[in-house]
């Protein structure tokens, strides 16, 4: 089974960003856990901090026979009708993830654009939120 681990912009750099909010675990710490918490499924993992390149890369998980995919899309979450319509056209879940609770922050934070085509949403639990939108997937 594959899985998809997808994020998008400001997120290459965590462990260094806001430590205060985003913790000081990073992403590699993050997919070696994955890794050994599930062993029998195949992570592929990506990031970009730009739109379209998160829309290319959702396009390819969809036709290649990726199973869900578990997507941080950072600030776009609250901008981006291109990764709504994106995440519409695709026939694979795609779960949405955040580390920090959203809706504890700034106003603009507590509107997801993403959230409508998403087969669920987790926030809040730090790099804990990627391992809880996999198991979602798996369960499937
Ligand atoms: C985030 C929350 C977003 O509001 C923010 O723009 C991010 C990270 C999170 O994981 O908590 O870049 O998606």
């Amino acid at each position: 089974m594959k899985i998809l681990i997808l994020n998008g912009p400001n997120l290459n750099r965590l462990g260094r960003r806001e430590p205060g909010i985003y913790g000081t675990g990073t992403m590699d710490d993050c997919l070696a856990n994955l890794c050994a918490a599930y062993p029998d499924v195949e992570f592929a993992y990506a990031q970009s901090n730009c739109e379209g390149a998160l829309i290319d890369r959702l396009q390819q998980a969809a036709d290649d026979g990726t199973k869900g995919v578990v997507f941080n899309a950072g600030a776009y979450t609250h901008t981006s009708v291109a990764l709504l319509d994106c995440i519409r056209s695709l026939d694979i879940p795609v779960v949405e993830v955040h580390l920090s609770n959203v809706h504890a922050r700034e106003e603009f934070r507590h509107k997801s654009l993403i959230s409508a085509a998403c087969r669920g949403v987790i926030a809040g639990f730090g790099l804990d939120s990627y391992r809880l939108g996999v198991e979602a997937l798996v369960k499937q």
